[in-house]
């Protein structure tokens, strides 16, 4: 039965605060294209790969952020970790959809050539096509069928993410304030991550000795 605490449910949130910006980015891309004024600026693909961009690196970093606001607040917010990455895919997907589409028109020989010889492009395209095994693999009976292999696989995240932050970084062309504020909050992630297994490593080592 669908109750009134199932539809404001924070997954139903998490749905709506991550497709809400789709489904704003669509409604001006079709107003662009129907010759009506819309906000997408004078030049409407950069709008609509640096948006897409954007929101993939936060979808990664907010990620990122579920297991320490979890184990820190003791919040059960866990199970929302597989929405939020393939959340992130979505993004990452439109983004090169677009640069594939509309930015190259499906031009094959220059998309190799650039992602070959533009080091920031080759740091977008590992990030992308390393999420798409994780995306693949999201789903419950995936998790189950491939056991411990499923932890070692979806730790491809933290790659993907410095790729993504860095990739951010190079490709910005101005103002470097947002994506050093990415690379902050990762750095803070990951130095979260490195001090937890350091702590781990620390107690195992000590109930050996005693
Ligand atoms: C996980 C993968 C990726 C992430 C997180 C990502 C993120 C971003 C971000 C944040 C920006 C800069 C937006 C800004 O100016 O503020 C950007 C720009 C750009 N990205 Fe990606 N990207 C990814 C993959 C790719 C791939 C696979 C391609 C193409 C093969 C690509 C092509 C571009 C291009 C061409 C720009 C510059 C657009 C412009 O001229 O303003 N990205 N990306």
């Amino acid at each position: 039965m669908i109750t009134l605490e199932k539809v404001f449910s924070l997954r139903v949130l998490l749905h709506l605060l991550a497709i809400g910006p789709v489904l704003w980015l669509s409604y001006q891309m079709w107003l662009w294209l129907s010759g009506a004024p819309h906000v997408l600026t004078a030049n409407p693909i950069e709008y609509i790969t640096d948006f897409t961009g954007r929101g993939t690196v936060r979808m990664l970093l907010i990620t990122l952020c579920v297991t320490p606001l979890a184990k820190l607040g003791k919040w059960r917010i866990l199970k929302y970790r597989r929405l939020l990455g393939l959340y992130a895919f979505l993004y990452g997907m439109l983004h090169f959809l677009n640069y594939m589409v509309l930015d190259y028109f499906f031009d094959w020989e220059l998309i190799i050539e650039d992602v070959l010889e533009r080091k920031a492009i080759t740091f977008g395209m590992i990030a992308f096509a390393c999420l798409i095994p994780l995306a693949a693999t999201s789903f419950k009976f995936m998790m189950k069928k491939m056991g411990k292999n499923w932890q070692k696989l979806h730790r491809l995240i933290y790659i993907i993410t410095i790729l993504a932050v860095t990739h951010n970084y190079m490709m910005v062309k101005a103002d470097v304030l947002v994506p050093t504020i990415h690379a902050m909050i990762l750095a803070i992630l990951l130095s979260y991550r490195v001090y937890v297994n350091w702590l781990k490593y620390k107690t195992s080592n000590k109930k050996r000795v005693a």
